[in-house]
């Protein structure tokens, strides 16, 4: 079974131990291998959002739930991340700066399509897009190795590719117009 508050402690004990994704990694890679367990520990999906799960200087939790075929624009975390998928799809776009230039503009560099039990490292200097690319949730778990939310961070406009710093508010909004078309479909 899928402990919450468990894998809190695991996550904290791994990084305590070894201050980068490795460990963690492990971690969320046990916890997605089971991916039933994840989702009755953490109840399954309703609609697209990030739950906080835990949030300190060192690591912020995250379950975060894709709207269906919901993209977010490229951004940036200046933090090592962990995406482990225990139900549905992500596909990540993988981007770089082009160099020369002011070196804000960005472009495509790779991909990695992740299915469930897949649980990713991403480094720190990572600029990545994702896309769930399937007609339903996607519910993923994300570790990062900050604290997520008071770090400041870089996104680029999805049209013009465009360095802007990243606005909560915007990604929030995202989540909820996928929402508004779960609940017309
Ligand atoms: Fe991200």
């Amino acid at each position: 079974m899928f402990d919450r508050d468990r894998f809190i402690a695991d996550c904290r004990a791994a990084v305590a131990s070894e201050p980068c994704h490795k460990a963690v990694r492990e971690v969320v890679a046990r916890a997605v291998g089971a991916p039933a367990a994840v989702l009755t520990g953490l109840g399954a999906p309703t609609r697209g959002e990030i739950q906080k799960l835990y949030q300190s200087d060192e690591l912020t939790i995250l379950n975060v739930i894709w709207g269906p075929y919901m993209t977010i624009f490229p951004h940036n975390h200046r933090m090592w991340a962990v995406i482990g998928i225990y139900t549905g799809r992500e596909d990540n776009i993988f981007w770089r700066r082009i160099p020369g230039g002011d070196g804000s503009k960005v472009e495509a560099a790779g991909a990695k399509a992740l299915s469930v039990k897949d649980a990713e490292p991403l480094g720190k200097d990572i600029i990545h897009s994702v896309t769930n690319p399937i007609p339903r949730l996607t519910g993923a778990i994300h570790v990062y190795g900050g604290d997520f939310f008071s770090t400041a961070r870089s996104e680029w406009d999805s049209e013009t590719l465009a360095e802007r710093p990243y606005d909560v508010q915007m990604a929030m909004r995202l989540f909820e117009e996928s929402n508004a078309r779960l609940v017309r479909s």
